[in-house]
């Protein structure tokens, strides 16, 4: 069997570098509205925000910083195996200072420019653990990429990662991949389309409870679903979306599946039904 990120070194997500025209507006809302407190951040440009196992560093576009997805490794012989596995690849793994990582954290760049880092989760103030708030746990980051094969075979080839899922059109060309690093169905996912952009980012909750209770809160300010409720096919988890005051896409989900080592990718039909067996989808173009 290849090398898997799940069998040899699980990873999970763990923290985003967001970056923003306007920090000072974004932070206020991961503060209030994701109950995450400020644990850093020197100046304007910088926010570092940590809330019950979800974190964030917010940066001033104008500071050249970021973004970045930061995955955390269980510990240093791991992070220290992935990273001498990453360099006989060829990789360039840069140095990761000032994050929300112990040091020894690092940084790779996919084909097309985006910034993956692995690290180890703090053990001391900035650590997401033992945190109040309800449940949302940071888990799986999404991108629309117009070179889709490329990427995926970058992340599944180079780093690792496993494929769960795939979408495929009518012309049987793949349109989604759901890529796992660790047991969880996804912790990244990748749509073909006309723009390379970030999609979204999720967070898992503990039951569908806790999904009534995060719809509440987001209908308390005013801010409207728009996506969901519904179930997805891949993943089989329970979801809805709305934005940030950036329009970055959140979604709350719970019940994500979980799937052994070495099992076979599944392929779905593109359609709504596969993106929401409870009706209407929001369809990537
Ligand atoms: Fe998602």
């Amino acid at each position: 069997m290849t090398f898997s990120l799940q069998q040899s070194t699980p990873a999970r997500l763990h923290h985003l570098h967001v970056v923003s025209d306007n920090p000072g507006r974004l932070a206020e809302f991961y503060t209030s509205q994701m109950q995450m407190t400020s644990v850093g951040g020197t100046d304007h440009d910088r926010v570092v925000l940590v809330g019950r196992d979800r974190a964030v560093e917010i940066t001033a576009r104008s500071s050249g910083r970021g973004p970045h997805f930061g995955y955390a490794m269980r510990n240093q012989e791991e992070l220290n195996a992935l990273r001498k596995r990453l360099q006989n690849h060829g990789l360039a793994c840069q140095a990761l200072t000032a994050s929300l990582f112990q040091p020894g954290a690092f940084v790779i760049g996919d084909p097309q420019g985006r910034r993956m880092a692995f690290g180890l989760e703090m053990s001391d103030a900035a650590s997401v653990a033992s945190r109040d708030g309800l449940p949302a746990r940071l888990q799986h980051t999404v991108f629309q990429t117009t070179e889709l094969e490329r990427v995926v075979n970058f992340y599944t080839d180079i780093v690792g990662f496993s494929i769960s899922d795939e979408v495929v059109d009518d012309n049987g060309r793949v349109a989604v991949v759901f890529l796992r690093s660790d047991d969880e169905h996804h912790s990244l996912a990748f749509f073909q389309g006309s723009r390379n952009e970030w999609d979204h980012h999720c967070y898992e909750t503990d039951k569908w409870n806790d999904i009534r209770d995060w719809g509440d809160r987001f209908a308390a300010i005013d801010v409207p679903i728009f996506f969901g409720p519904g179930r997805h096919g891949p993943g089989n988890n329970l979801f809805f979306m709305v934005t940030d005051p950036d329009g970055n896409r959140l979604e709350f989900s719970a019940e994500l599946a979980r799937v052994a080592v070495g099992a076979k990718p599944g392929v779905w039909p593109h359609g709504e039904r596969t993106l929401n067996s409870w009706g209407r989808a929001w369809m990537r173009s």
